[in-house]
């Protein structure tokens, strides 16, 4: 009697236990990540010449060169043009204007810089400037002369209040820097190239 208890409690321990089991899961999650990552490559290489025909090549953009004619400019009003994707402020100023300008202490400037550095000499009566304020970035009114000036009668950031004088230099407000004067030279009387 007791050998057949023993033979019975063998047999239940002999069969092989994993033939059911699914595919592995790990493995199946890798392939499907697999198939999305090159659909994403393949969506990126569609995607890359069209943005990259938009934009022209940077050496394109530094030898560029723009001409303004300054005949259709009345006295106290402004232009904005384009140059290397920048807005520039080309502006007819007044006598006033110009004497404001030039009457400045240095000590009443956050950046002192004479008016007669900033402009053309024979020319003062022009203003050219790169118009992008020098606190964060945003374009300041004060071109057209129905825009809001500022209490220095130039240029007024409307983002953080900086105010800009006639000569395009920063007087009150968070910006530290004067507007740039970006490089620029008379061809003739009523033509100036900028770049
Ligand atoms: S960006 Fe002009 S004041 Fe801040």
């Amino acid at each position: 009697m007791a050998d057949s208890t023993a033979a019975s409690t063998a047999d239940s321990h002999g069969g092989h236990s994993h033939g059911g089991h699914p595919a592995d899961p790990s493995k199946r999650d890798m392939l499907e990540l697999l198939a999305g990552a090159g659909a994403a490559i393949f969506g990126a290489a569609i995607v890359w010449p069209l943005v990259s025909s938009m934009n022209p090549a940077k050496d394109v953009l530094a030898l560029s060169s723009v001409e303004v004619d300054l005949t259709p400019i009345q006295l106290g009003q402004g232009i904005v043009v384009s140059w290397q994707g920048k807005p520039i402020f080309v502006r007819h100023r007044t006598p006033e204007e110009i004497k404001s300008a030039e009457d400045v202490k240095p000590s009443d400037m956050p950046d002192p810089q004479a008016d007669k550095v900033r402009v053309k000499t024979g020319h003062d009566q022009w203003l050219v400037l790169v118009g992008i304020c020098t606190h964060l970035g945003c374009i300041p009114l004060g071109n057209k002369p129905a825009d809001v000036r500022g209490e220095f009668g130039g240029y007024f950031c409307p983002c953080h209040g900086s105010q800009y004088d006639t000569s395009g230099r920063i007087r009150k407000g968070p910006a530290p820097a004067n507007l740039a004067v970006p490089p620029y030279a008379f061809e003739s009387d009523s033509k100036i190239k900028i770049g």
